[in-house]
């Protein structure tokens, strides 16, 4: 395609309203103008986002609260009056990147001592709290995840007669350890709804949104501090997240992410309703769950994707969900999948290991027939799905036989993408009764060793691309960093894996920067382009194909969609 076909598509392209021209701010009400402190004695924050999208939705949520209470961003932590670290804690990798940084911020500190240091997140767990302040020295305040509404209000940044979403007071702990609550997802989807009517949420993207549905994991993984830190499932009423997804439309987002650590279960826990008496689900494997006249996650789909601009187009083009659990992914989900138009042809399905008898150590419930059936299901409804998984090598146990039988899932089922890591024991989970008893260097070994297959099996993935038109959605200007280890998830903050594709050369016309974006399939495609494509969705021309990432060309736009010959 020539330059002046390019920059004629992008002139074209900005005359169009872009996606996330979100509408003004609504105006504060004068009632609460009077109770705003003044915008000069207020801090700027700098929020430090570490792990999963659920983390990320829940800084929004974080950051939107500040904003609201008159504080300002901060370009970074050493300009920061109010620093708040959102942790992860799934590795203790994740944990040691913040402790690591206790050093700087005590300096920071120090040197204005009217700084404050706030630490949220998976990080923060009532059953550890005694040890907290000794792990993060420079921390003022900690928040369990299920606090982080309190987060204003505990700063003193909103008074007392500040609307009622703001004043969430304490919450119930539910999750039970040993006879101690350590945990609670109860009042969440309260606070939410709250957050929304007030206009308290500062989406990060302008393109994609995240809209959490299900939150806390009530699953039985041996390894996992995720239902230690985030207590048990609890779901957010249907017609909430309907209105959610609709404000998302109206906004202009082309992109809806789901999220919870089990959206396959999401619903379980709500009242039983006529209107969805047509469900009538029951868990097949596991402990039983009476899922019937609930709605479920299929329901949802198929309400979002009825969403409809006025030329009956779906409004969100792209809807996607994560995580998803083999244990309840059910045929009403593949039919929704397969029948709903905006749902992208991508899935996120952790298998974690290769072998039966791991599986069960692990307390993932499942068998890898059953996902290996599953995933057959899947794929006959949705023809050339792209598949991501996670998997944990040296998990307590694997023999080098066991190991092998993860090498041949991956062969077998050829994943488009796997994230995978070294088993690290985490603090309270019932894992810590079995012997850790693969040594470091050889969970490292197997680490590598993996990674090397997938390599090879993500780029004969990818190369089935080449020579196709796909449609991508271009999401930034590719930014000049440094670039991060594949699959390191988890390597700093929120951020893709290396793309493993050659910087562009020659390729970009005058006023072309770099860009990328993602297709329906999820493929991370790197092209040259105007910058005003941001936000848009072109049709691209496949040229190179690596592990991790296409590269290719903007070409004039055939409707078609993405399929594989
Ligand atoms: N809910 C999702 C599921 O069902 O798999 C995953 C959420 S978990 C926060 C993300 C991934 O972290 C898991 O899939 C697992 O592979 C990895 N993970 C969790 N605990 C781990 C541990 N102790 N050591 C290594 N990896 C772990
Ligand atoms: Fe952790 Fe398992 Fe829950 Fe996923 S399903 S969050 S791995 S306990
Ligand atoms: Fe996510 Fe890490 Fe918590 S992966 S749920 S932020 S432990």
């Amino acid at each position: 395609m020539s330059d002046r076909t390019v920059t004629e598509l992008a002139a074209k392209l900005t005359a169009l309203p872009r996606a996330g021209n979100v509408a003004a701010p609504p105006a504060v009400e004068a009632a609460l103008i009077e109770f705003r402190p003044e915008t000069n004695s207020l801090p700027s924050f700098f929020m430090w986002t570490l792990g999963c999208q659920m983390n990320v939705s829940d800084s929004e949520e974080m950051s939107g609260q500040l904003l609201a209470a008159g504080c300002r961003r901060a370009p970074s932590m050493e300009d920061a009056d109010l620093v708040v670290i959102n942790t992860c804690a799934v590795r203790e990798h994740a944990e040691a990147k913040v402790i690591g940084r206790q050093g700087l911020l005590g300096q920071l500190k120090r040197a204005r001592p009217g700084m404050r240091v706030v630490l949220t997140g998976c990080g923060v767990r009532e059953s550890e709290r005694a040890g907290l302040a000794r792990r993060f020295r420079a921390v003022d305040m900690f928040l369990r995840p299920d606090e982080e509404p309190e987060l204003a209000l505990r700063l003193g940044l909103v008074s007392a007669q500040a609307p009622i979403g703001l004043r969430t007071v304490a919450t119930a702990a539910t999750t039970v350890l040993s006879g101690r609550p350590v945990s609670a997802a109860d009042r969440l989807a309260a606070s939410r709804a709250s957050a929304l009517a007030e206009h308290r949420v500062a989406r990060s993207s302008t393109i994609s949104a995240w809209l959490p549905i299900v939150y806390g994991c009530d699953k039985t993984c041996t390894y996992c501090i995720v239902p230690f830190s985030r207590g048990p499932e609890r779901s957010r009423p249907f017609d909430d997240i309907l209105a959610e997804a609709r404000e998302i439309a109206a906004a202009g987002y082309q992109e809806l992410t789901l999220l919870g650590q089990n959206v396959n279960s999401y619903g379980h826990d709500l009242p039983a309703e006529e209107r969805f008496g047509h469900i009538d689900t029951e868990r097949s494997t596991g402990r039983r769950l009476d899922l019937r006249s609930r709605p479920d996650l299929a329901e949802l789909l198929c309400a979002i994707d009825g969403i409809r601009d006025a030329d009956g187009a779906p409004a969100i083009s792209r809807l996607r969900f994560i995580t998803s659990h083999p244990w309840d992914l059910s045929d009403r989900l593949i039919e929704a999948m397969a029948t709903c138009e905006s749902v992208a042809e991508h899935l996120h399905l952790p298998i974690q290991s290769g072998d039966d008898a791991m599986l069960q150590r692990m307390g993932r419930q499942y068998t890898v027939a059953h996902y290996k059936e599953r995933l057959a299901r899947i794929r006959e409804a949705v023809p050339g799905i792209a598949v991501s998984t996670d998997v944990i090598v040296g998990f307590c146990g694997e023999t080098q036989e066991q190991f092998e039988a993860s090498l041949r899932a991956l062969d077998e089922i050829r994943f488009d993408t796997v994230f995978a890591a070294a088993y690290s024991p985490r603090p309270g989970t019932p894992a810590l009764h079995m012997a850790d008893d693969v040594p470091a260097a050889e969970k490292r070994r197997r680490l590598n060793e993996l990674l090397r297959r997938q390599e090879a099996i993500g780029t004969e993935r990818n190369r089935e691309w080449l020579g196709h038109d796909v449609e991508v959605l271009i999401e930034q200007i590719t930014p000049p960093r440094r670039r991060l280890e594949p699959n390191d998830a988890d390597a700093d903050d929120v951020d893709e894996p290396m793309s493993g594709v050659p910087p562009l050369a020659g390729t970009a016309g005058e006023g072309s920067v770099a860009l990328a974006g993602r297709t329906r399939h999820n493929k991370l495609v790197h092209l040259a382009g105007d910058p005003a494509l941001v936000g848009h969705r072109v049709r691209v021309h496949v040229e190179y194909a690596g592990p991790f990432a296409l590269r290719g060309r903007l070409v004039e736009a055939p409707d078609e969609p993405d399929v594989l010959a």
